[in-house]
């Protein structure tokens, strides 16, 4: 008999276009992956401002804005939803505080980032917004349920 939540919790990470650029989606995939998360969704796509103004609505009047979205549309974005047991809070871990400065060797940003400004990586900051994000970001038919193959992966 399993223990495990039958609900799995999502949330949505970005490779922003400097992790795309500087070829690290691989990498980025490879530690949710090995951490025990599971792939739901993906895909790239040029984002457009009027997305992107949505995704960032709350920080519409922050003096960054208008730098945020130039950066966020200067190249593709790799989106995807990752399924999982407390998916949302282990991935803001794993990715590390927004400022570099704070990130710790080890997460994504502490590995690969120096700057805010070029942070490589977005991740969901709370349930609801991950479900925002999510709806926001993918159709409903572009998500795939899909079981393990064996006990290895039930996580
Ligand atoms: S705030 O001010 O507390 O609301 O902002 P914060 O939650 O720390 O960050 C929200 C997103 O804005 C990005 N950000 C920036 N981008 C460019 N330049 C500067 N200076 C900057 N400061 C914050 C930050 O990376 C967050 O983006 P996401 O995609 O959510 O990681």
């Amino acid at each position: 008999e399993s223990t495990l939540p039958d609900v799995a919790e999502r949330t949505l990470v970005a490779v922003k276009p400097d992790g795309v650029q500087r070829r690290l989606v691989g990498q980025i995939i490879q530690r949710f992956e090995q951490r025990g998360f599971k792939l739901v969704g993906m895909k790239m796509l040029q984002a457009s401002e009027d997305l992107l103004s949505q995704h960032y609505s709350e920080l519409r009047t922050k003096a960054f804005y208008p730098s945020l979205l130039q950066y966020m549309t200067s190249g593709p974005v790799v989106v995807m939803v990752w399924e999982g047991h407390n998916v949302v809070q282990t991935s803001r871990t794993m990715v590390g505080p927004t400022n570099p400065v704070e990130a710790r060797a080890g997460t994504v940003r502490g590995d690969f980032s120096t700057h805010v400004s070029r942070n490589v990586v977005h991740a969901s900051d709370s349930p609801e917004g991950a479900r925002r994000e999510i709806q926001l970001w993918f159709q409903g038919q572009e998500l795939v349920q899909w079981d393990c193959c064996d006990q290895h992966c039930l996580r």
